[in-house]
């Protein structure tokens, strides 16, 4: 009963999770896009807003920006907050369901650190405050005047914290938790700064009084913050579907610092873009090419089968010479061998394994017919990566996984 519950749970949170984040950073890109393309009104004076024109469902819009805020206070105000909020609360819900509720699945790696799953959530959970006040405090300090001071040091924390995970959690865990720090931060500048200095501004509105402008400098800061965070957050939080990234642990701290100049230079690109379309800067496409290149290439140098791929390595010898096999052969019995007593357990119609009830993922790994038909994915999660068993839980030698290996190139391409 309780696996089912605890994969339903995981679907509808997940379900939520992206819902509101579609909304949230939906939004947050459309506003950046607005301010970047405001253009002076006659009716505002300059450096205090703009107008922009907009078409879109059948009218056009006009939209118009006072900074920091008009003379008279209007009489409908929409706030965007929700989306923020509900992103973050549904985001750490699935983090409790899935990585603190399963610790020994898919968190802790007894290899890394052996910690029990509450422990281990505690690390989690502490580092995301901490990491809030550090970036919260950086901000606020002289050197959060100068933006790109700040940023650097902001992608130095992030690098470091990838490399602090590495100690405690799984390489899966600590991707995850890379994202969840950037997401505290993008969700932390909503509720802690943008929402309650708006809330001062309308206060200050209704006294009759001029709002203090520094409210709205720091506030578009933060926005400003979230907007280079998001693309880089969006990858780390899809990257647990991705062995390929998690797989080697000691990689991880470049990786992170690849995707996150990736992802914040892409934003970077469209910043420009709406604001002078003349002034494109293209030269981000070529550094994130480069840069997405190197990533895929020191994930594959770090397998041990990716880099006899590469030619960094020889090739693990050969069993036998037997020539290229069709998947639907049976594999040979020492493949079968390993793989039911390693991978079955969890991989069958009926499991044996506590809390698992229902084959992972529909993956069923029982029958030597069964393993031949999956062998794609057994190269890709056991050979390729080790993503499973998770955490090597059932403490699969590497000599298996090269004997798989083997017949997996004779298998497989
Ligand atoms: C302790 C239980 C357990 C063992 C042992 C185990 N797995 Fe898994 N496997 C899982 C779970 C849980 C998932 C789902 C992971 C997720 O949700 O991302 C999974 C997912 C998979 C998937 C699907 C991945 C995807 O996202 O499509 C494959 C393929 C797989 N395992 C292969 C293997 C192989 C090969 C072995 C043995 C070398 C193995 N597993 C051993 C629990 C296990």
């Amino acid at each position: 009963m309780i696996p089912y519950i605890l994969e339903w749970g995981s679907l509808l949170l997940r379900w939520l999770h992206v819902i509101a984040a579609m909304a949230w950073i939906g939004s947050s890109f459309f506003f950046m896009h607005l301010d970047a393309s405001l253009r002076a009104a006659a009716d505002i004076p300059a450096g205090k807003g703009g107008v922009g024109w907009q078409v879109h469902g059948g009218g056009f819009y006009e939209m118009r920006k006072y900074l920091v805020a008009p003379d008279f206070m209007p009489e409908e105000l929409t706030w965007h907050k929700w989306q923020a909020y509900t992103t973050w609360i549904s985001g750490f819900f699935l983090l409790v369901w899935i990585y603190y509720a399963q610790a020994s699945l898919y968190l802790v790696n007894p290899d890394v650190l052996p910690l029990t799953g509450l422990q281990a959530s505690a690390v989690g959970i502490g580092a995301l405050a901490g990491g809030w006040v550090i970036y919260d405090q950086l901000c606020k300090s002289s050197l959060g005047k100068n933006e790109t001071v700040l940023g650097l040091i902001g992608l130095v924390i992030i690098v470091a914290a990838s490399y602090g995970f590495t100690l405690v959690f799984s390489g899966r865990g600590t991707l995850i938790h890379v994202g969840a720090l950037m997401a505290t931060w993008m969700a932390g500048n909503v509720f802690m700064i943008i929402i309650p200095n708006q809330r001062k501004v309308v206060a200050s509105l209704m006294a009759g009084e001029a709002p203090d402008p520094a409210l709205g400098k720091q506030a578009k800061q933060r926005s400003t913050h979230n907007n280079y965070l998001t693309l880089p957050a969006v990858l780390l939080m899809l990257s647990n579907h991705y062995p390929v990234l998690y797989a080697n642990p000691a990689v991880i701290p470049p990786i992170v610092f690849l995707i996150t100049i990736s992802g914040a230079l892409l934003r970077h690109f469209y910043n420009v873009r709406h604001s002078d379309h003349d002034k494109s800067p293209w030269w981000v496409w070529a550094v994130v090419a480069v840069a997405l290149w190197l990533t895929f290439w020191i994930a594959m140098a770090s397998s041990p089968t990716g880099r006899a791929q590469l030619g960094l390595s020889e090739a693990p010898a050969a069993v036998s010479t037997a020539a290229a096999q069709p998947h639907q052969q049976p594999p040979p019995a020492k493949v079968v061998e390993i793989v039911t007593s390693r991978c079955a357990m969890c991989h069958a119609a009926e499991p044996v394994w506590d809390g698992i009830q229902i084959a992972p993922k529909a993956v069923l790994l029982d029958t030597p017919a069964h393993i031949a038909r999956q062998a794609e994915a057994i190269k890709l999660q056991a050979v390729v990566s080790r993503a499973m068993p998770p955490n090597n839980i059932t403490d699969m030698t590497v000599d298996e996984r090269l004997a798989l290996a083997d017949w997996l190139r004779r298998a497989t391409n």
